[in-house]
């Protein structure tokens, strides 16, 4: 599913945010950049050991939540990995959802900064972090299209999902924002 808005597209598709060619995708990454399961270890094996050495080298004191570094990305076929941090999930009232906007908001910022066409996000903080699906879907699409229509930049933004579920979930929130 392809949506338009202003002159940026955002995109969705069902798989593997590792097997993308984009200019960057976006790690759900913990605040201490320790890698982990989920995306967050997938990216680091695809990327190989480098991911991790640089990452130790140019953010030792980590990435606190709701923001996001950048770093290359060793084998995988991106220009750069920005390291995402999303919220746990804890029943909606811990100032989730402003985060969850922050953590995508500074993705974003990140792929303008550089010089990125397009970029590919996983549904940061609904795995092991929690975060209903259908409310991460609406937080993280509203916040790519804001950002889009204040900076017209970048050209696409795809969500890469996991599962039809997750899929489904974010289709729903993307028809109901075309006007
Ligand atoms: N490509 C795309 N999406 C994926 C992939 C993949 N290869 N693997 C998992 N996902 C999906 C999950 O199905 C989920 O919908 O990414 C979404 C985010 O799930 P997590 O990776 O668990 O991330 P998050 O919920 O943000 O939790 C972050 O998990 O792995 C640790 O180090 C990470 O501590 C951090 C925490």
């Amino acid at each position: 599913m392809r949506v338009q808005f202003g002159s940026c597209y955002v995109e969705l598709a069902l798989g593997d945010i590792t097997r993308q060619s984009v200019d960057a995708i976006v790690n759900a990454a913990n605040s201490q950049l320790a890698g982990g399961g989920g995306v967050d270890g997938a990216i680091h094996a695809a990327a190989g050991p480098t991911l991790m050495q640089e990452t130790i080298e140019r953010y030792p004191d980590g990435c606190p939540t709701g923001q996001a570094v950048a770093t290359s990305a060793g084998r995988l076929n991106v220009k750069h990995v920005f390291h995402a941090v999303g919220p746990v999930w804890k029943g909606g009232l811990k100032g989730e959802s402003e985060l969850l906007r922050s953590a995508i908001l500074a993705s974003l910022q990140l792929a303008k900064d550089h010089h990125c066409k397009n970029i590919a996000f996983p549904a940061i903080s609904t795995g092991v972090y929690g975060y209903p699906i259908d409310l991460a879907a609406d937080t993280s699409l509203l916040a790519v299209r804001d950002f889009i229509f204040e900076h017209h930049t970048p050209e696409l933004v795809r969500f890469v999902l996991f599962s039809e579920g997750a899929y489904g979930a974010f289709s729903q929130r993307l028809e109901q924002l075309i006007v």
